[in-house]
């Protein structure tokens, strides 16, 4: 018996996050399954978007609604009604959601309202700050779905306190959902990427001087610098900046860049910055003009265009130390085995933070540069708890035998 699987992606993280579901129906499953990618086009841009298709071999989808930005209500309205229209025509045996976006919300209200089984990828986690779209975009999902497939104990645990019943049984539905606890569909990626990010994208081709050709010219060079500088591996910070809570507060801003910068001049360390589109334009429009100019002119900061998974993945490998307000970032570092300062108030990440391994600091100035002196000096610990790398296959072993 054949069975349809429609996956719903839309941001950069959730087309990364299907390569590896992907993946497992193409190694394990092709004959049973038949694989639909339906894209939101919330990201757009081809370096937020086609870039992750044709590198990380997800099929090409075979639906885009190109929905682009808009306010959150506008966005995932238009999401909600495209899609809707797709599932009625395509009528899938169950709809595959990932993570958290406006992306995951609207896949899930649609999914739910016609009764179409929804697979929620990443469930049960929980910040605890429902000012973020993304918890909110989270618990909804989570609450719409009959197979709900969680990275972490910690997500576990939060299901069971929200209600959803660890030992329901099938058949599994929206009112009898199934609680399974498979590890991170990112772990495997990370495992089965960072082979091929060493013959892709070589630590050593993406760090050399902005004035040789290639990639490198990306880390030194886009925002104007040009000055010949070199990364040296194991010596420098990778920092990313996405959140419209970092992003769209200019007090957050400014306090995160002036802190990125007094790192990189007192404590001799280069910070490497690849942004997102929203990051580029907020900081020519946020920053104070002085810092503004320093953080442009310092030979110790490169901000980049944003980077593939493969680029991203040996910068993660190569740096000292990663700070970051992204989920995905976070838990990359800890894969990795590196330390990482959080530029958020709290995670849903929690278990490496509770090992000691990364620290949140919010948008802090002082925490942030104390978090970097701490961690270094820390002996650092990485135990084992997203999974054994195969979680695609648990999941899709579920979804099949179900
Ligand atoms: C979204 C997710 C977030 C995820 C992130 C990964 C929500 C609520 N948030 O945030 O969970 O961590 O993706 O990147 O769904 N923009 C471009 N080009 C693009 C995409 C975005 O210029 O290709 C700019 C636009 O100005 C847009 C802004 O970025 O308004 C924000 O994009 P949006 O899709 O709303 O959310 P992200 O911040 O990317």
């Amino acid at each position: 018996m054949s069975l349809s699987l429609l996956s719903i992606v839309g941001a950069r993280p959730q087309i990364i996050k299907a390569a590896a579901i992907s993946r497992a129906i193409r190694n394990r499953y092709p004959d049973p399954v038949r694989e639909i990618i339906l894209h939101t086009g919330q990201h757009y841009d081809s370096n937020m978007s086609e870039v992750f298709f044709d590198q990380l071999e997800v099929p090409k989808p075979d639906y885009n609604l190109n929905v682009g930005s808009a306010s959150h209500g506008a966005q995932t309205a238009l999401m909600i009604s495209g899609i809707e229209e797709v599932l009625i025509k395509e009528w899938p045996d169950a709809v595959l959601l990932y993570g958290d976006t406006n992306s995951t919300l609207a896949g899930a209200v649609a999914a739910s309202k016609l009764h179409i089984p929804v697979a929620h990828i990443e469930a049960g986690l929980r910040s605890f700050n429902k000012s973020m779209p993304e918890e909110i975009n989270r618990i909804m999902c989570d609450h719409c779905s009959s197979f709900l497939f969680s990275p972490t104990v910690a997500g576990i645990n939060n299901l069971a306190r929200e209600g959803f019943c660890l030992e329901a049984r099938a058949p599994y539905t929206i009112d009898n959902p199934g609680v399974f606890h498979t590890g991170d569909v990112m772990f495997d990626n990370s495992l089965f990427f960072a082979e091929m990010a060493e013959k892709v994208a070589p630590l050593e081709k993406i760090i050399g001087p902005s004035d040789k050709v290639g990639p490198c010219d990306k880390v030194f060079g886009s925002v104007g610098k040009s000055d010949g500088h070199t990364l040296t591996p194991g010596n420098y910070i990778l920092a990313t900046i996405h959140r419209d809570s970092n992003t769209d507060d200019s007090i957050r801003l400014n306090s995160i860049f002036r802190a990125l910068l007094y790192i990189a001049e007192n404590r001799g360390v280069d910070v490497v910055i690849p942004l997102h589109p929203r990051t580029s334009k907020m900081l020519k429009q946020s920053l104070e003009t002085g810092l503004y100019k320093r953080v442009i002119d310092s030979s110790r900061i490169g901000l980049t265009s944003p980077l593939s998974f493969f680029e991203m993945i040996s910068l993660e490998r190569g740096a000292k130390i990663v700070i970051t307000d992204s989920g995905g970032v976070q838990k990359e570092a800890f894969f990795f085995r590196k330390p990482s300062l959080i530029l958020r108030p709290q995670t849903e990440w929690v278990e490496i933070v509770d090992c000691g391994s990364a620290l949140l600091v919010d948008a802090d100035y002082e925490k942030i540069v104390s978090g970097y002196d701490t961690l270094l000096g820390r002996e650092l610990q990485f135990p084992s708890i997203f999974g054994d790398g195969n979680a695609s296959e648990a999941i899709l072993d579920i979804l099949l035998n179900l």
